[in-house]
């Protein structure tokens, strides 16, 4: 079972897990079956209905300034429902593997962060998904990664290639550093692990780190753009200012991948020329 099916991250969850040969059934407030995750009755009538092996929560409330302005909807999408997927997943004896973010984290580190490392998240919505990690039994999966970019839905590439299509200005941030990840790369990695029950928090993204600026830059260029329209400027530059501040650092280091022997996630200059041509298609 896949929650929040519709979205980003869940849709390549649910091509992949199909490709693999697995039965899937996707929650999402959509037609023809739509169910909110809110709702605790609804949750537990769907995964006892399923009777899933493995639920991958990807479903949450993911507008970072949308919910530092409105705590409360942050905490009914990202922390109660999370709540009734793990008490609806626990009912029926499936794992669970929950997606968290590189946001859990304040960016003052002086190098990557490992999985260890003391979470102090700085927006409602770090704050919302730490919770929502919190309230998971020691058996639970907990995936945090970064900066997500796939297929479906809103992201940072597909943000670029609309803004490279324009002839406006194209100005990025150079001072906040993290890993580009593809969702269709942490789709797969979700379901291994899913399927050998690892417990814990585990890190997972894309290797290199870079800026926004470097990003936009690698973005434009794949599309054939001049990458020297981007004008890097710092955080506080930005008008107007975000709602939520977000952390300077959140490079994460694969540590528990490496210990448990599995591969790491390939560069993300490895998946994204093949993301940018199908942002382009779609793009028409
Ligand atoms: N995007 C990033 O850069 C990033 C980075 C680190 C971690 N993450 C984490 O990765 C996961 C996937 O993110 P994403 O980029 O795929 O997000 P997304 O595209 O915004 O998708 C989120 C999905 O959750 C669903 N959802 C939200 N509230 C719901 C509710 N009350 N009931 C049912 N469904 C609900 C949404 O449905 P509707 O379409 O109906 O709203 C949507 O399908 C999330 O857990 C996020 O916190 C994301």
């Amino acid at each position: 079972m896949v929650t929040g099916s519709t979205g980003q991250l869940g849709n390549a969850v649910v091509a992949r897990a199909r490709a693999e040969g697995w039965e899937i059934t996707g929650l999402s407030r959509r037609e023809p079956d739509p169910c909110d995750l809110t709702d605790a009755t609804a949750v537990r009538d769907r995964v006892s209905a399923a009777r899933p092996d493995l639920v991958v929560h990807a479903a949450a409330w993911t507008d970072v300034d949308g919910c530092e302005v409105d705590p409360g909807r942050a905490r009914a999408a990202n922390v109660d429902a999370t709540r009734h997927v793990a008490e609806a997943s626990a009912a029926v004896g499936a794992h669970l593997v929950y997606v968290s973010t590189d946001y859990v984290y304040d960016g003052t580190k002086d190098g990557p962060y490992v999985e260890s490392d003391e979470p102090a998240p700085l927006s409602v919505y770090g704050r919302s998904k730490l919770a929502g990690e919190r309230l998971l039994g020691p058996e639970a999966t907990v995936v945090r990664t970064s900066w997500l970019c796939g297929r479906h839905g809103a992201n940072a590439a597909r943000t670029i290639l609309r803004l490279g299509a324009g002839t406006g200005p194209l100005r990025f941030v150079d001072d906040q550093v993290g890993r580009p990840t593809i969702a269709e790369d942490l789709a797969a990695l979700l379901l291994r692990l899913g399927t050998d029950r690892v417990a814990g928090i585990v890190h997972g993204s894309n290797e290199g780190a870079v800026t926004w600026y470097q990003f936009a830059r690698e973005v434009l260029e794949l599309a054939g753009h001049d990458p020297d329209r981007v004008e890097p400027i710092r955080t506080s530059d930005l008008r107007p200012a975000r709602a939520a501040p977000r952390p300077a650092n959140s490079v994460l280091a694969p540590t528990v991948l490496d210990a448990l022997g599995y591969d790491r996630l390939p560069h993300h200059r490895e998946s994204l020329p093949g993301l940018v041509a199908d942002l382009l298609a779609q793009a028409g």
